[in-house]
């Protein structure tokens, strides 16, 4: 899996394909979507129209939770499938976990390791699991997820799940990796926004770079995949020309350092309860 990828959450139909197109141009080797993004198809035309071939491009989709369940994620699999028009799928994540309903959380896993074994999915993983959850997954299941997608950004590090994910040899892959979710979730109050903290302006102006590239290389130096979301094409490009420079130790424990512990997004212990999603 290529550690660099764009995300489409919240692209629209219409400016997915091109911002694919963009990504694919520049240089990015992985797409994630998701069944509840509602853009897989634009995802595929976007790869088609870069006239690039399929197996250049890794491709992430995920299960929504409402599809949660052995025969209902095996007829949702084969929609996203349908929408993407390929043949088979890098990566296929459960978005979140259920914690209130387990049950159907390990049923739908069950189903991604059958998609596993037939091929139909390249790596299987999961998105949004706490430690807990992910021994709680591994306990009664045979094949361990190789990516769990979190939130993870300067503002909150998450680093139980990394040290997790470390002993158990899972992927770290970075949702909103820099600080998206921080805005738009947020109140637009100040200090909110980690592409505006005086640590990481410092440290782009010192390396000639914007504030995202010096927190996208910090995702990288840390070893974790990151999937920033752009649909413009200048910061489509902007966002992977992070590879010419990396940051010193004690700068990466600086902006490390910024942690609150306070998330953006949603909590996962709270999916299917009335204050949850
Ligand atoms: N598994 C999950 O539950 C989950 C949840 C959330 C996200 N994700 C995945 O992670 C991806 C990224 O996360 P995210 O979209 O939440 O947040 P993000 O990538 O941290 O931030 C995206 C936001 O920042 C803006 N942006 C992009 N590049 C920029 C730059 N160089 N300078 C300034 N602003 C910039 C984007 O606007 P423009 O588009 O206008 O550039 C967008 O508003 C998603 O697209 C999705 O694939 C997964």
């Amino acid at each position: 899996m290529p550690a660099f990828g764009l995300g489409v959450f919240q692209s629209s139909k219409e400016d997915t394909g091109g911002a694919v197109k963009a990504a694919i141009e520049a240089g990015y080797g992985l797409i994630d979507t998701a069944a509840g993004y509602q853009n897989e198809a634009e995802v595929a035309m976007g790869i088609r129209e870069s006239g690039i071939d399929r197996s250049e491009v890794f491709i992430t989709t995920k299960l929504r939770t409402k599809d949660f369940g052995y025969d209902s994620a095996q007829r949702a699999f084969d929609a996203s499938m349908a929408s993407l028009g390929f043949d088979v799928v890098d990566l296929y994540l459960l978005h979140w976990p259920v914690p209130r309903n387990f049950e159907n959380t390990l049923a739908s896993w069950k189903v991604c390791e059958q998609l596993l074994a037939e091929g139909r999915v390249r790596a299987i993983g999961v998105s949004n699991f706490t430690p807990a959850h992910m021994a709680r997954l591994i306990e009664r299941s045979t094949v361990v997820p190789a990516v769990n997608q979190i939130e993870l950004h300067p503002f909150f590090l998450q680093q139980d799940h990394r040290e997790a994910h470390d002993r158990l040899g899972v992927i770290t892959q970075a949702w909103s990796p820099i600080g998206g979710v921080q805005r738009y979730r947020g109140d637009g109050s100040e200090g909110r926004d980690p592409l505006q903290h005086p640590v990481i302006v410092e440290l782009a102006k010192k390396y000639g770079k914007t504030p995202a590239q010096v927190v996208l290389r910090w995702q990288i130096d840390l070893g974790h995949s990151a999937i920033p979301k752009s649909i413009n094409p200048q910061r489509i490009r902007e966002n992977i020309d992070i590879f010419d420079f990396s940051l010193q130790p004690d700068e990466i424990a600086a902006i490390s350092g910024l942690d609150t512990g306070q998330r953006g997004g949603g909590d996962p212990e709270l999916v299917g309860t009335p204050e949850g999603k």
